[in-house]
């Protein structure tokens, strides 16, 4: 076995650092969303796209879950501006793509089109509640999209997270300098807890190597902080990782929270990144009660094998069992749930932010020391 080919069967280049705009008078202000998709498009993350969606992708995405050239793709990359904006840009021009008086990218512009934002809530979040954060984040943002391809003429600002920063170019040369031919992508936008190393660690059973890509692009507001959430994952590794068999690297996306539909988009960009196989647990990217538990894991039978071109590995819900005294699912502990340690992420998040321990059977004492410190500066500092 080899890496995973990226989707599409190329993996999409469109970073030109010597790309010459000066003479490009028209500019859109990007808000964080749209350049970290910037970004991930001219990277390859987002292979096959090379741009953002024009109108037809846009309903085919919506619709058929698939570009018009047939891939699957679920999650419309998408580029918002205003009316007033619009009037000012032509089809077939080009446009500088900024943020706080930097140029990023550049885009041809082939399409301007009105979205049909309530049927884009149904299709994508299966909600048009805006208390829905996606959704709600869908309306906020401006009412005319404009697509076309991009180029990439800068790459964002290196923060805190710079040293584990790798474009799937270099996740691919990295697995194979590891000697890894089989790779499994773990999307986390939490700490990891007992449950996700469970599910790490039985998976890295069958594989030759765990990438742990914790995203760390645009969240809603009361999830944990990246920079906090990196620090648990390095104390983790450090004390109950095999090093041989696990690399740490950020995927700078937004959030969604589209459940299902940015199940599959995940899949697809750790495909990108050379991953073979991808870990799909309970209630993946889903927030409140929007989406049944293994409603993420359904959706991935309206696609064959072939096209998705990533083994998933499917995971029961996961827990300590203090009667088996080990980890265990619903697959693999007779007891009932009273003797489950289980806690919702909410309840998690409050315990910590008020400083109170978590049992250490639902997450590593060190990952429960450095969440405790960084919530308590982050609520000095509030
Ligand atoms: S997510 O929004 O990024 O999916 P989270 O970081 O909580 O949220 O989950 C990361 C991955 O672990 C997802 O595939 C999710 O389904 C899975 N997962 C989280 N908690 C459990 C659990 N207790 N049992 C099984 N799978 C889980």
């Amino acid at each position: 076995m080899s890496l995973s080919k990226p989707h599409g069967g190329t993996l999409i280049n469109r970073w030109n650092p010597d790309y010459k705009y000066d003479f490009i008078r028209n500019a859109i202000e990007l808000d964080e969303m749209a350049l970290s998709d910037l970004e991930l498009i001219g990277t390859g993350a987002y292979s096959p796209l090379n741009g953002f969606l024009n109108e037809e992708n846009y309903y085919s995405v919506l619709k058929n879950m698939r570009l018009s050239t047939g891939e699957p793709w679920t999650i419309p990359i998408t580029l918002p501006i205003t009316e007033e904006k619009a009037k000012a840009i032509k089809i077939g021009s080009l446009v500088k793509l900024m943020k706080d008086q930097s140029v990023y990218g550049v885009l041809e512009v082939s399409d301007i089109f009105t979205p049909d934002k309530e049927k884009e809530a149904e299709f994508v979040y299966q909600t048009t509640e805006r208390e829905h954060p996606g959704v709600k984040k869908l309306f906020d943002r401006p009412n005319v999209y404009v697509g076309g391809t991009i180029t990439l003429t800068k790459r964002l600002p290196t923060n805190q997270f710079s040293e584990y920063q790798f474009d799937p170019i270099q996740t691919r040369k990295e697995f194979q300098s590891l000697g890894w031919n089989t790779v499994v992508g773990f999307q986390t936008r939490n700490p990891v807890h007992r449950a996700h190393e469970y599910i790490q660690k039985s998976a890295l059973e069958i594989v030759d190597g765990l990438f742990l890509n914790p995203l760390v692009g645009e969240t809603k507001k009361d999830d944990i902080p990246a920079d906090v959430r990196l620090k648990s994952y390095k104390v983790l590794l450090e004390n109950y990782y095999s090093n041989d068999h696990v690399f740490l690297g950020v995927f700078s996306a937004a959030m969604r929270y589209a459940g299902p539909r940015e199940a599959v988009f995940h899949a697809m960009v750790r495909k990108n990144f050379g991953c073979t196989h991808f870990i799909v647990g309970r209630d993946h990217a889903g927030v409140g009660n929007y989406y049944g538990t293994y409603d993420a894991q359904k959706i991935f039978s309206n696609f064959t094998q072939e096209e998705l071109g990533i083994t998933l590995l499917f995971f029961e819900h996961s827990f300590y069992c203090n009667k088996c005294g080990n980890m265990a699912t619903p697959k693999t502990c007779p007891h009932d749930s009273s003797h489950h340690e289980i806690l919702s992420g909410t309840k998690v998040r409050e315990k910590l932010r008020n400083g109170e321990t978590l049992p250490t059977t639902f997450s590593r004492p060190e990952v429960i020391e450095v969440l405790i410190a960084g919530l308590q500066k982050e609520a000095v500092q509030a």
